[in-house]
């Protein structure tokens, strides 16, 4: 069976995807391309790459937080810089949302690369289109492939909280409650877990995964679907109360490297979070597709760049529609 599907997933990725990927038509408004900035800021993709580079230089870490911002943008009222608005006037922040509050970092390595843009040519590149290839220059830095990165985007004049809270998916998640909220994002099945594959670098903190250690059921027994001698390891530093935000590896085996392990500790029931471990547990599609990955890097590599592109065109603000930013922190006045 599982190899069966395997087959049949393996010739969707070699050939239908690219096909999905040619028809990724922004929105009606506009297309997003690539060249975008090449006659007005040619040296915009060097600039923010840089940035990154020195920043990721500095704190290893800071690469997968800066990954994971062009999400949780792009989840809410489409990629346009929304989540990087502080509160002020009419704006409630999205940096206090339950997927964002003391947890969504690096904005301050983003203030630097939009101050460096500012200098070089004002008012030209949006904050969204710097989140979108900070995102593939993460990626990079860490191991990752990359990709083109399709630009354009312009940035919102507000924000939303309570899409924010009930767009982006919580680690306590059904399988089906985070498949719903992709497809309703316009991304499919293979998009949800190819994407969740960005869980091979990064943190998560214990509060973030509590519930499976001790509780997972209602009844004090922990998730049957963790490989109890590392939820024994979990539980040394994540204690039934208190200690909330240390923090844990996503990906134990390569925490700071872009790779397929993530895929390889699914199978072996150490998916750190309960909404990653779902992918191995919860739908037969979804188990061959991480064996696919977990077997084949270059596989999950070529599908994430298709994904992550597709993530990145999600209701973008084009033509005249939104505003670019001057500070990404704060609409125009
Ligand atoms: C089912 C969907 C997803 C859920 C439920 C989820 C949940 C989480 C949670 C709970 C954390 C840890 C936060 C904390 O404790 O502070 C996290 C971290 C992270 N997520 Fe996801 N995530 C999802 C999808 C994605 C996607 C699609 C991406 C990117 C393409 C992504 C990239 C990351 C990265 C890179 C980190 C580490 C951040 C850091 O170290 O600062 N996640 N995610
Ligand atoms: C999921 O986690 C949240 C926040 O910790 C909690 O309030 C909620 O009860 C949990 N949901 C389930 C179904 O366990």
């Amino acid at each position: 069976m599982a190899n069966i599907l395997s087959f049949f997933l393996v010739i969707y990725l070699l050939n239908f995807s690219p096909i999905l990927c040619l028809s990724s038509k922004a929105n009606n408004y506009g297309y997003l391309y690539p060249q975008f900035y090449d006659r007005s800021c040619p040296k915009a993709k060097e600039i923010v790459k840089s940035v990154v580079a020195k920043a990721v230089a500095t704190e290893g870490g800071m690469a997968a937080s800066l990954l994971r911002l062009h999400f949780h943008d792009c989840f809410v009222k489409g990629c346009d810089a929304s989540l990087l608005l502080d509160s002020s006037g009419t704006i409630v922040s999205e940096k206090t949302s339950n997927a964002n509050r003391n947890s969504a970092r690096g904005f301050e390595v983003i203030d630097e690369i939009k101050s460096a843009l500012e200098k070089e040519c004002p008012k030209t590149v949006s904050c969204a289109d710097i989140l979108a290839l900070v995102a593939r220059d993460s990626t990079v830095l860490a191991g990752g492939p990359t990709w083109e990165v399709p630009l354009g985007r312009r940035d919102s004049r507000d924000a939303s909280l309570s899409d924010s809270n009930n767009n982006i998916p919580a680690p306590n998640n059904t399988f089906n409650t985070i498949l719903t909220k992709f497809l309703s994002q316009g991304l499919d099945l293979v998009d949800l877990i190819t994407l969740l594959g960005a869980h091979t670098i990064g943190n998560a903190r214990c509060t973030s995964f509590r519930q499976r250690l001790y509780n997972q059921y209602g009844n004090n027994l922990p998730d049957y679907t963790l490989d109890q001698s590392y939820a024994a390891q979990l539980r040394t530093r994540c204690p039934r109360s208190g200690s909330d935000g240390n923090l844990f590896f996503l990906d134990y085996v390569s925490p700071t490297k872009f790779d397929n392990s993530y895929f390889k500790n699914l199978l072996a029931s150490r998916g750190l979070l309960n909404s990653d471990q779902v992918l191995a547990t919860m739908n037969p599609m979804s188990l061959a597709l991480v064996n696919v990955y977990a077997n084949n890097n270059e596989i999950f590599f070529e599908q994430f760049a298709r994904s992550i592109v597709k993530m990145g065109n999600i209701s973008p603000l084009t033509a005249d529609r939104g505003e670019i930013r001057k500070n990404c922190r704060k609409i125009n006045s």
